[in-house]
């Protein structure tokens, strides 16, 4: 049995859902998993964790500075585990951006980052239009509408390929 933290940045809460399918599926593996917002980061004993996944989305083309900053901070710690990290964004949800060699945001993002993961994972995200501000919601619907997706503001669309997240789980479980 391994003790995996799972930590994470969310805006609307999408993926702090994929945390908790990726717990459910660790947990069945026979690991202790536990999933903790960035924003409660200092309130977590790195040390006592044999591996650390790191989640993140996606928002106006990055991902939350507050992501970057606990990475910094915590390098070598990271580095001394097994590890991994995935992003959540939309650009995903189009096959051929997909993977965390095609995805442009995580490419980018490892790019910016000293760390490397061990283990790298992309999960398109979640459009929910009356969720948004009425600026947010016109941006979205405009970038949308630019890449061929769906532009109706009742929109309310789950792209997450969930047997992917699945299969990360288990990976995670072997890593
Ligand atoms: C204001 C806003 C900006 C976004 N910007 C991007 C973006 O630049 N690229 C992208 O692929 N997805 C973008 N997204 C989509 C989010 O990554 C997606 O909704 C994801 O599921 C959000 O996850 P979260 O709820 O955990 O923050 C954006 C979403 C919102 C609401």
């Amino acid at each position: 049995m391994a003790r995996i933290l799972i930590l994470y940045s969310t805006t609307d809460g999408h993926t702090r859902k994929i945390c908790i399918h990726l717990q459910q599926v660790i947990e069945n593996q026979g690991n202790q998993v536990t999933v903790v917002s960035v924003d409660e980061a200092s309130t977590i004993d790195l040390g006592s964790f044999d591996k650390i996944v790191i989640g993140a989305s996606i928002r106006y083309g990055k991902h939350s500075p507050k992501i970057y900053e606990f990475i910094k901070e915590n390098a070598r710690v990271l580095d001394s585990k097994s590890n991994a990290f995935f992003s959540v964004n939309v650009v995903a949800r189009k096959a051929e951006k997909n993977t965390p060699e095609t995805n442009p945001y995580l490419k980018k993002f490892l790019k910016q980052i000293s760390w490397k993961p061990k283990i790298l994972a992309v999960f398109a995200g979640k459009i929910d239009y009356q969720l948004y501000s009425a600026l947010d919601r016109f941006m979205i619907r405009l970038i949308m509408w630019m890449t061929k997706g769906p532009t109706d503001p009742k929109t309310n669309i789950e792209f997450t390929n969930w047997e992917q997240v699945e299969d990360f789980g288990r990976i995670v479980s072997k890593m």
